[in-house]
């Protein structure tokens, strides 16, 4: 199969095409490498076709589309606080970006598998989050994605195929610096032998979903015969950013303890994905969990302190 991975020069984009390229399919990357960079596509550059492309600009998209057998749209601009700095940009791309996607999918009759977010739901009301659950965002950023699942809604009733991956925190390699969650953070701390530091209490949890069940739940969900619907894709499982930062200097062996700083503005206090509609539906599950790959990955630093 032929397919368009927009923001595929990103951390989750990058690893879809890694798949897709592996399973055989064909596949067009088209990303603007704001955040994205083409190290990321490193492993499959000479196996893909890579156009540099804004997802505002209605006509390079339309091109792209064309005699292809679907669309997987990641690119956004995906960082809370500078969504507070620059919110009317973080709407341009975020909210019209995509739906030129849905227009010119839904001219062309082709499927998409979009990236939506947990930040949706903004502070639950209740735990695990269900998808009808209320959905109140609290930062710029969330309201874009709302906003998009409005826009996905209406070309789903005027006939366009398209899933909503709702992601909670995703982790994995190749995380981006500049946007990192916490993980990517107190790795980087530990291996230069710093302790993590937390933003306010660290009491606050989070559901960590690894970056290749993402991708599982993408390609599972083009080639479903559901024609819309949003799925939450998390863990159903959560842990505190506290318990994270004590388990890290664990498995490290050093002698740190956990520093604080300020609470950061347009942070959820918790979430945590029901995911029992995407495991009924597509007969998806959770493969690798936080803590074995933590200690995988802190196992490889002490290796290297060593050397
Ligand atoms: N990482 C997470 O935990 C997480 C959680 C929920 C939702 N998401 C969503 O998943 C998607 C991918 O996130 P990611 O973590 O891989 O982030 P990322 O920043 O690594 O990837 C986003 C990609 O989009 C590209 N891009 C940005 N603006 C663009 C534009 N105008 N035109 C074309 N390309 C553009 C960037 O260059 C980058 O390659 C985003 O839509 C994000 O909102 C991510």
């Amino acid at each position: 199969m032929k397919y368009v991975i927009t923001g595929g020069a990103g951390f989750i984009g990058s690893h879809l095409a890694e798949s897709l390229v592996n399973r055989g399919d064909s596949v067009i990357i088209f990303d603007d490498l704001n955040t994205g960079k083409k190290q990321n596509l490193i492993k499959v550059l000479d196996k893909i076709k890579f156009v540099e492309g804004d997802v505002r600009n209605y006509n390079s998209l339309e091109k792209i589309f064309q005699s292809t057998d679907g669309v997987f749209h990641h690119a956004a601009r995906a960082s809370v606080q500078e969504s507070f700095l620059k919110p009317a940009e973080y709407f341009d791309i975020n909210v019209n970006g995509t739906e030129n996607v849905f227009k010119i999918a839904h001219s062309l009759g082709i499927k998409v598998v979009y990236a939506s977010s947990s930040s949706v739901y903004g502070m639950p009301t209740k735990l695990p989050i269900k998808e009808d659950d209320p959905k109140n965002p609290i930062n710029p950023y969330a309201k874009t994605k709302l906003e998009d699942e409005k826009i996905a809604r209406k070309y789903a009733l005027k006939g366009l195929n398209v899933i909503g991956l709702r992601y909670f925190n995703v982790f994995g390699e190749r995380q981006s610096k500049e946007y990192a969650g916490v993980i990517k953070l107190f790795l980087e701390r530990i291996q230069e032998k710093l302790p993590p530091k937390i933003n306010g209490d660290g009491l606050q949890t989070r559901d960590f979903v690894y970056v290749g069940d993402i991708v599982l739940a993408n390609i599972l969900s083009m080639e479903s015969n559901i024609d819309h619907t949003f799925f939450n894709v998390g863990t159903g499982t959560n842990i505190s950013v506290l318990e994270i930062a004590r388990m890290m200097v664990k498995y490290s062996g050093l002698d740190l303890e956990p520093i604080h700083g300020p609470v950061l503005e347009g942070d959820v206090k918790d979430t945590l994905a029901d995911i029992s509609h995407i495991k009924r539906e597509l007969d998806w599950k959770p493969t690798v969990f936080l803590e074995e790959w933590l200690k995988k990955k802190i196992t490889t630093f002490n290796i290297n302190y060593k050397t």
